[in-house]
């Protein structure tokens, strides 16, 4: 499948990309990196930088997509978790 992981930047969607991957699925990752990293998401997924709050990158991280997984939290969230 073709799978769209918000959030995959991220220390569980990380995770899950690299899962993904390893089954075979076809990965993108849309993160805004506000708290994720760009070195945590597998070089076999394909990363958009963008927040799944506004509308640029959406168009083009949807075309093809069969699956969603989300792994995002919001600022206030993710910033109390570390
Ligand atoms: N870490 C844990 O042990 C744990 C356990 C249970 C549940 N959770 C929940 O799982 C979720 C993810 O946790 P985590 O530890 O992976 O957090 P994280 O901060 O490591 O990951 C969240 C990711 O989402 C990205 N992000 C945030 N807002 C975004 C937006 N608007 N658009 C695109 N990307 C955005 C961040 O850049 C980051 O990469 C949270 O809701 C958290 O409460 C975490």
């Amino acid at each position: 499948m073709r799978i769209l992981v918000t959030g995959g930047a991220g220390y569980i969607g990380s995770v899950s990309v690299e899962a993904l991957v390893a089954a075979g699925h076809e990965v993108t990752v849309l993160d805004d990196l506000s708290t994720g990293y760009r070195g945590a998401v597998s070089p076999s997924a394909r990363l958009e930088v963008g927040s799944y709050g506004t509308r640029p990158p959406w168009p083009r991280c949807w075309s093809g997509i069969t699956s969603t997984q989300s792994s995002t939290a919001p600022p206030s969230r993710s910033s109390a978790s570390r």
